[in-house]
Formats: C-alpha cells, structure tokens, sequence
C-alpha cells in the first residue's frame, strides 16, 4: 500500500527501549538435555545463546518506559498503546495491565499477527495518528517459552523471550512511512501454529522456504509503492527467525547482508519482539541516520508476513 494519504496526518519514531529476561540460556545448555550441538545449533541457526524468563506484561513495562522516556513523555501524553504478542500472559487483557503499570490513561489491546505482529502494529499506530490521536506506544513483546516444547529439538533451540518498543508521534511534516505492506497464506496454516494452551508446531523446513519468498514478495511490494529499489536501503531490519533466512532474503533484495541488522545470534527468535530488538540495536550501534532508508520485514506463523520502509526521521520539509 502506498504510504499515507495525501492530508492525512503523518508520523515519527521519537523513542524506542528494549527489555530481555536475564537468564542467558546457551546451546551448551541445551546440549545437556537435548539431543543436539552448539555447533548443529549455530550453523543451521545462527544462535548461540537466548534471554528466558519474565512475563509479557513485565518485558513490555520495562521496553515501553525505556522508549517514553526516550521521547521525554510523561505517561499521560500517550494516546494509545498497541502491544504486539503471541503470548498474552491471559486470553484477554494483557494490555490493560500493561498500561496500568506504566501509568496510562489511554486505551490499550493486544495485536496478534505471529512474529509480524510489529510492523503490522507499527502501520496500524500510523493509522491511529492518521486518524487523530498524537503519540501511540507501540510494544512487541513474546515469551515464546511458555509455549516451546522444551524437549522438541526441532523447535526448542529456536525460541525465546524479549520485548522492544517505539513511540510514534504526529509529524506537520512527511510522514515516515513510504510504503508498506500487509501479507498472510491461510493455506499454510498448519506449517506453523500453536493451540490455545498448547506448545508451538512447525515444519521447519517447509516454513524455511516459504519463509525467504514470503518476505521477499511482503518487501518487494512495500519498496515498489514507496518508490525505492535494495540498492537505495541503509538499513534492512528482518524478523529474526534463522541467519540462513535472512541471508537469502537479503541477497533476493539485492540488499548486502552487513546492510542487515542481526541479533539473533543473542536473542534467538522473539516473535513479535525480533524487529525492535533489531531495530534499537542498529540505532545504538549508530547504524541509522537522519534520512535513511529503512525497511522493516517480518514473517511468521498464519502464514502471514508484513513490510513497511521507513525514512528515519521523516520526510522533512514535505506537507504531510
Ligand atoms: O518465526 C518463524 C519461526 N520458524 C522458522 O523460521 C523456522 C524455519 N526453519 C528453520 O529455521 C530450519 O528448518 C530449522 C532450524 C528448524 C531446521 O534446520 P534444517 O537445516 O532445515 O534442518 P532439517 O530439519 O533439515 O534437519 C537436518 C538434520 C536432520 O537429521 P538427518 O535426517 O539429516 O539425519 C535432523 O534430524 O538435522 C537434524 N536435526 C538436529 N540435529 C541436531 C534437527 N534438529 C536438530 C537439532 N540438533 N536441534
């Protein structure tokens, strides 16, 4: 979809935090209680360790008062909170916790699109600032442990928990956001699901290949309507599911992969929290500067898949 419409009210990132559990789980302690390797685990993967622990609500608390008090607000200028999870802590109502605990006032609910969950929660708070609301905090949060069946090797090695989040707000500049795209394939449903209650299914190796053309057609469409082909991306923030996926898309978007923001190789795969976790680490780390192209991309069980470029700062000196 092209980006926002002509009038309508655009929006920035003003602030972002992150939070992982402290407990460090590496794959030499997975080695002791499932039949696997460090180095099967690294070289198939890219993780060599993941965060356990905490709970959705405290991981969001803690990433979403990291990212308000970035863009210096006090809790009572946020407008909405949008938390993306596939792992509420209830059935309902983990938002509202969340927003009470960080002192909110505003409205609050889950978002659950799998590990797409953030950047289909980042189009849907531009959305909120198009339709008026002033500064949304948008949180991607999973505890993937709850629901990872601790002695499945195949999907085991791979999950964990973490939180990141941004604050938008509205912009009497361009908006941001040049183009995105929302995907999903109900027909892949039963590569990768999990029951209510139950622990996570998939077919690792058939979700692998879908995964690289999902993101790849999710990217394409979002670079085509924002204008902008690989070569013009500083800066490619993929969902963190395995190295190997992130290669290959990289390599079909023409983008090179030390263009490519990567932290799985500590995070293992967060689910909804993958892409901020990747995104924060790349503007600590300096990688992303005022102007710059960014493209957010994601995928993950459903099948669904989301994409969005963004210009860092906004489009400056353009009516919104
Ligand atoms: O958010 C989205 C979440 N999911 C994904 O993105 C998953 C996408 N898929 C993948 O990342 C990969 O398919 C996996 C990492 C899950 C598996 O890697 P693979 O290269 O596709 O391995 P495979 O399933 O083809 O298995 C290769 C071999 C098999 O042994 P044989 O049949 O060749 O003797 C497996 O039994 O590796 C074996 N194997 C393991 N060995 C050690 C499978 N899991 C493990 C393990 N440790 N943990």
């Amino acid at each position: 979809m092209p980006a926002t419409r002509p009038g309508a009210t655009g929006a920035v990132i003003s602030g972002w935090g992150t939070a992982l559990p402290e407990k460090v789980v590496t794959n030499h302690d997975l080695e002791k209680t499932l039949d696997t390797s460090d180095e099967w685990i690294v070289a198939r993967t890219g993780i060599s360790e993941r965060r356990i622990g905490g709970s959705t609500a405290s991981l969001s608390v803690e990433s979403g008062r990291a990212a308000m008090e970035m863009a210096g607000l006090t809790p009572e200028r946020i407008d909405a909170l949008v938390v993306a999870t596939t792992t509420p802590d209830r059935q309902w109502g983990t938002a509202p916790i969340i927003q009470r605990d960080l002192g909110l006032s505003c409205g609050a609910f889950e978002l659950n699109a799998a590990c797409s969950g953030f950047v289909y929660g980042l189009v849907n708070a531009h959305g909120l600032i198009a339709m008026g609301a002033e500064r949304v905090l948008l949180i991607g949060t999973d505890t993937l442990s709850r629901i990872t069946d601790w002695n499945d090797r195949g999907t085991a090695p791979l999950f964990a928990d973490g939180s990141g989040a941004v604050v938008l707000e509205s912009t009497p500049h361009g908006s941001q956001l040049l183009g995105w795209d929302f995907d999903a394939d109900g027909s892949a449903s039963e590569l990768l699901w999990a029951e209510v209650g139950g622990t996570v299914n998939m077919d690792g190796k058939e979700v692998f290949r879908r995964a690289v053309r999902i993101m790849v057609d999710s990217a394409e469409k979002s670079m085509r309507h924002a204008g902008v082909t690989g070569d013009d991306i500083s800066m490619i923030v993929p969902h963190q599911a395995n190295i190997r996926i992130i290669q290959a898309a990289c390599e079909r978007l023409d983008v090179p992969l030390e263009r490519a923001s990567v932290v799985i190789d500590r995070t293992g795969n967060t689910s909804s929290a993958s892409i901020p976790l990747a995104l924060a680490a790349a503007l600590e780390d300096g990688r992303i500067d005022h102007g710059d192209l960014v493209l957010l991309v994601g995928f993950g069980g459903g099948m669904t898949a989301a994409s969005a470029v963004l210009r860092w700062g906004g489009e400056k000196g353009a009516s919104a």
